[in-house]
């Protein structure tokens, strides 16, 4: 154990010792064992309780609050693990050795690099986009970047200069001493374009899922950096994945605690059974489409308010609240006008949400070091006890992922509108792996509605 970071994985133990207290982990008959088609489920609204497919990379136990990423419970791997390895589990299956964990992990420090897709994003205003919207303007860069797919009988040029433009781009920050303008084209940067249709990059390969897991956080990174008015960070191959995360958002090289902390984020969001955004990454890839496309759907699902977009509304809701003392008036006045409450409530757990269960300590932990977020801490843990001892008592309403992941953030200098991209930089290792796993037996989506319409109405514009 790291000793900088000996007190983060104290916390998570702790609360792993917590859960096993309060809850008892046993899996559900129902939703373990393999099926035989057709199947019999009671479906409620909005597919509530339906079983769309088997899988074997994530389990979610909703009664027990049991979160488990290929056998693995998720106060284990975040105690113990990276994100890099869960990633790697999640899509091969297996932790990797040291040697799988190495090429795994160049892999993805090589695919940060997208500095075609990074020149193009900054061409378009995206500091005046929402940043869910310039995640999916980049990942549709990417797209045309990696596969080509567009480009009929056009064989795309590696010789693109450097223009003018880019030359006068200074290097703003110079983390390994590079040679060259940052935006200058490297051998490993850049795909061999495709000479041939038969060549184009496989879209559902598990390449590609390398390459999204790298070009999200890289396009995040962007993002954040054009709307604070500064030039993207290329990265360091000193730091880990959520290192560098931070490093190319906030130009700042994180503490070894801020690294941890941003992996133990990351790794708790990877991944979360059949949720909103994971089920539409699986529609568009159950269509035959393309993985870059299915990626920035989920993105857009995602972004929702009753999803990933929660975290940022939490900000927004802790600081109208504007503080302990006013939170009873404000739940009372919620309750009233029947105004849900951000980052609590979930469609499968009943029991505390076991992410929660380590977030809700390290926003504490943060909150005892940082006085800007202090107050919005206090307002928070105020308001969950709050929900607890009413909403909690009445209906099983328990915060979520989301209701202290945003002060986690907020304590790394990171601006809410950047809480949801984050999400999407760890979610992309599930989305690809679900996706993948899918397509190996895939059948199209294709549920039915009840139609409740007439059946005999007529124009009468005849003669
Ligand atoms: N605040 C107040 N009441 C709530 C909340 C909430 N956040 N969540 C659910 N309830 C109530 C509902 O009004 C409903 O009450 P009723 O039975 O009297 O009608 C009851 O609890 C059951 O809730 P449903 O609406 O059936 O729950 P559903 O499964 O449809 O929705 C959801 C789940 C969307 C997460 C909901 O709890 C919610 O809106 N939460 C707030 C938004 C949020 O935090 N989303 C992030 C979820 S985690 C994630 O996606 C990463």
């Amino acid at each position: 154990m790291r000793e900088e970071t000996k007190e983060i994985t104290e916390l998570i133990l702790e609360a792993a010792k917590k859960a096993r207290k309060e809850t008892s982990s046993e899996p559900e008959p129902g939703f373990t064992q393999p099926i035989t088609w057709p199947i019999q489920c009671t479906v409620g609204p909005g597919l509530e309780g339906a079983i769309a497919c088997e899988t074997k990379i994530g389990y979610v136990n909703g009664a027990k609050g049991w979160l488990i990423y290929r056998g693995y419970d998720i106060f284990e791997l975040c105690a113990y693990s990276t994100f890099e390895e869960v990633s790697y589990l999640l899509l091969h299956g297996q932790i990797p050795n040291s040697r799988q964990l190495k090429g795994f992990k160049k892999k993805l420090f090589d695919y940060t690099h997208i500095p075609k897709t990074k020149r193009r994003i900054m061409s378009f205003p995206i500091e005046e986009m929402n940043t869910m919207a310039a995640l999916r303007f980049g990942i549709g860069l990417m797209r045309q970047q990696q596969t080509y797919r567009d480009i009929e009988g056009v064989i795309p040029t590696e010789s693109v200069p450097i223009s003018s433009d880019e030359d006068s781009i200074p290097m703003e920050t110079i983390p390994k001493g590079e040679p060259h303008a940052i935006y200058q084209f490297k051998g490993k940067a850049f795909k061999r374009p495709p000479k041939s249709g038969s060549e184009l990059l496989g879209s559902e390969d598990m390449e590609s899922c390398y390459r999204l897991i790298a070009g999200v956080s890289s396009i995040t990174a962007t993002i954040a950096r054009v709307r604070q008015g500064h030039l993207p960070i290329e990265p360091d191959p000193e730091l880990s994945h959520a290192g560098n995360f931070l490093y190319m958002m906030t130009g700042r090289k994180p503490s070894a605690l801020e690294e941890r902390i941003m992996d133990v984020a990351l790794i708790l969001h990877a991944d979360h059974g059949m949720n909103a955004s994971t089920f539409t990454a699986m529609v568009v890839a159950s269509t035959l489409s393309d993985i870059y496309f299915s990626i920035d759907a989920a993105v857009a699902a995602l972004s929702g308010p009753l999803h990933g977009g929660a975290n940022q509304r939490v900000h927004e809701m802790l600081t109208e609240i504007g503080g302990p003392e006013n939170v009873r008036a404000w739940c009372k006045k919620a309750k009233e006008e029947k105004r849900k409450i951000m980052g609590v409530g979930h469609r499968v757990y009943k029991a505390y949400d076991p992410r929660a269960r380590v977030l809700g300590p390290l926003a504490e932990y943060l909150a005892g070091k940082n006085r800007h977020i202090k107050p919005l801490f206090k307002t928070a843990h105020a308001l969950e006890r709050e929900v607890c001892s009413s909403l909690g008592k009445e209906k099983c309403i328990f915060p979520n992922v989301d209701f202290y992941s945003g002060l986690i953030y907020s304590a790394m200098g990171i601006s809410p509108d950047l809480y949801t991209p984050i999400f999407a930089v760890s979610r992309v290792s599930g989305w690809t792996a679900r996706v993948l796993e899918y397509l190996k037996d895939n059948r199209i989506f294709r549920p039915r509605a009840v139609y409740l319409g007439q059946f005999d109405k007529k124009l009468n514009r005849g003669v």
